[in-house]
Formats: structure tokens, sequence, C-alpha cells
């Protein structure tokens, strides 16, 4: 069986201190994981991250890519740069980006494939908001976001990860249940095995109000393959308690 995968994304937070604490926390409790485990840490961390990592079970993972190679865009983080810094994973399309960035479907695929051409994998974010569940729409939301990504990385797309993570779950302290949950990723591997023979192998990761009491639920749901965790990936306890529960 493959083994599951629990990323955290620390979103906008942390500071050099802090940083170093959870960390060392981490490895700490963290002897042999069961389980594939990385933190996406904001950008300006990457380098104090990746020494405090080097030859540990914790990979490392950026919270996004340019969508550009190289060149004239200020602000922006190439995935050759991220590849410099020992990042191993970049999420991609997260809702925070495409809502208060206005990122599209086609921005996020091209951003999934700027992070392959730079042997990063990319964990592809999908999900519906609160109306469009209300309005019936959450089956088409989440497949017209995986079609630009699949259309736009042909037979790679066995490579990426995908995280199913419902808008209205995220932050909210109100998770999908294991059910919801579990028909929208069927619903997803279903639309990946027609795009590759390799679906079995692409990782679903479920992300919103996954935490330490609601995750062993969640990640035994047969096409759950691990968890996109925000604010429970802050605290170190319970950050363990998720990934023994993936184990
Ligand atoms: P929360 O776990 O804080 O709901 O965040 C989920 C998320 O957005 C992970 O990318």
């Amino acid at each position: 069986m493959m083994k599951k995968l629990i990323a955290g994304n620390w979103k906008m937070n942390g500071n050099l201190v802090a940083n170093e604490l959870l960390i060392k926390g981490l490895l700490a409790g963290l002897l042999q994981p069961g389980c594939q485990v990385a933190v996406c840490v904001p950008s300006l961390y990457l380098a104090q991250i990746h020494s405090l990592l080097s030859g540990t079970a914790i990979d490392l993972g950026a919270q996004d890519v340019s969508q550009h190679e190289i060149g004239a865009y200020t602000g922006e983080i190439a995935g050759s740069m991220l590849k410099e810094l020992g990042v191993r994973y970049a999420i991609v399309g997260h809702s925070e980006r495409r809502q208060y960035h206005g990122e599209t479907d086609v921005v996020v695929a091209t951003k999934a494939q700027r992070a392959l051409a730079n042997g990063i994998t990319p964990i592809v974010c999908v999900g519906e908001s609160l109306a469009e569940r209300e309005a019936g729409k959450t089956e088409e939301v989440v497949k017209r976001q995986l079609a630009a990504v699949i259309h736009a990385n042909g037979h790679c797309i066995s490579e990426v990860v995908v995280a199913y993570e419902p808008v209205w779950a995220i932050g909210t302290g109100r998770s999908a249940t294991s059910e919801q949950a579990q028909h929208v990723h069927s619903v997803l591997r279903a639309q990946l095995r027609a795009a590759s023979e390799h679906a079995d192998r692409i990782k679903l990761l479920y992300g919103g109000s996954m935490n330490a009491a609601n995750a062993k639920d969640l990640l035994a749901q047969p096409d759950i393959d691990g968890g996109l965790i925000g604010g429970a990936a802050l605290k170190v306890q319970d950050f363990l308690t998720i990934i023994a529960a993936a184990s």
C-alpha cells in the first residue's frame, strides 16, 4: 500500500524563533514516521528550514511557485530557485491564492507544470466554495479545476499530488465529513483514471480543518491518501497526532 503524505501548510505564520521551536519539537517526536511528512513554509524561511531539516524524515515544501521560468517578475520566486533550497513540494492553486491573487485554472496548471519541470512535486489544490456546494456544483467545480491541470501536464499528471480542500472547511473548524470527502476524492480518482494509467499512485490529500480529533476517520477512507493541514500544523502535538494517524 502506498504511504500516506501529511503536509503542513504554515501559510503566513511563523518567525525565526518560533520556526526553530516547531521544527525541533516535530523532529524530537518523530523518530521513524510510517508516512511521508512535509512542511510548506513561507518562502523567506525556506533556507532556515532547509538547514534544520537536512538529513531528517521531514521534506521541505513551498506554498507557491512562479508560473514564469525566470526574469523580470518582481516579487516572484522561480521553481529553479526553490529547487536550489531543497524544496520537494510546492503547493499550487491554494484557494487563498485563487481568491486573493486572482489565480485562474490556467495559471494554476502552468504553475504545476513549472514545478514539475524543476523536479518539484506540485500539490495542486481544488475545492468548491460554500455557495457552489449549496448550488450542487461541487463536482463540476473540482473537475473543472483538475481538468486544467490534466490538460496542461499530459502524462506527467501521475507525478502530481492533488489536495481536495473545500473552501468552506478551511480555517473554519468545520471539516467535511469523511463521507463527503471520500465522495469527492472518488470523483477526482475517476477523473485521474481516465487520464492516466498510473492514477492509483497519485496521492489525493484532504485539507480543511483536519485536526488531531478527526484525522483518523478521514485518513481511513479508501481514496484519502493524506492530509494538507493548516492550523493544526502549527502545533507540535496536534501535527504529531495527525502523522501517527496516517502511519
Ligand atoms: P486549516 O487546516 O487551518 O483549515 O487549513 C487548511 C488549508 O488551507 C491547508 O492548505
